[in-house]
């Protein structure tokens, strides 16, 4: 016996698949689901292009074995906008110019969307985040300047 039914939610949709024991969750998503917003680099942990939620907190997709998410709610950069409008960190990575090609882009959208979430303030998000994503287009400026905008919109709207 080498696989096996797994069945999951990926952003509120319930999913099953049959897959090989040995399948990471990132090829769950991309190959069996065709959620490639999901992006594959290093393949070892290293690059965090792969970052999903699950279970709302970040896991490193290409790490974890896709029959580990088995009845877990799996969260990806597909859930983060509708069809017309982006999410807000969305709109603040395009705003400052913080993404180029974009490889790095879905990873380091779903560690911030964490981290909104948990309450931190922009300077920990960028201290804590940044650390475990690698660009190599942006030079992080425009990812900081996007976190600061997001987190002033956000303050801002909570204050009115
Ligand atoms: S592809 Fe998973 S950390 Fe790089
Ligand atoms: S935008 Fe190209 S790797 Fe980050």
């Amino acid at each position: 016996m080498t696989g096996g039914r797994v069945t999951l939610t990926v952003n509120g949709q319930h999913h099953s698949a049959e897959i090989e024991y040995r399948t990471p969750l990132s090829d769950l998503l991309r190959h069996h689901l065709g959620l490639t917003g999901t992006h594959v680099g290093c393949e070892q942990g290293v690059c965090g292009a792969c970052t999903v939620l699950v279970d709302g907190s970040p896991v490193r997709s290409c790490l974890m074995l896709a029959v580990q998410s088995d009845g877990c709610r799996v969260e990806t950069v597909e859930g983060l906008a509708d069809e017309v409008t982006l999410g807000g960190l969305q709109e603040a990575l395009m705003t400052e110019h913080g993404l180029q090609c974009g490889f790095c882009t879905p990873g380091v959208l779903m560690s911030l969307t964490h981290a909104e979430r948990e309450g931190l303030s922009a300077a920990e998000t960028t201290e804590r985040v940044l650390p475990g994503h690698l660009c190599r287009c942006t030079g992080y400026n425009g990812i900081r300047a996007a976190i600061e905008r997001h987190w002033a919109r956000t303050r801002q709207e909570a204050a009115e």
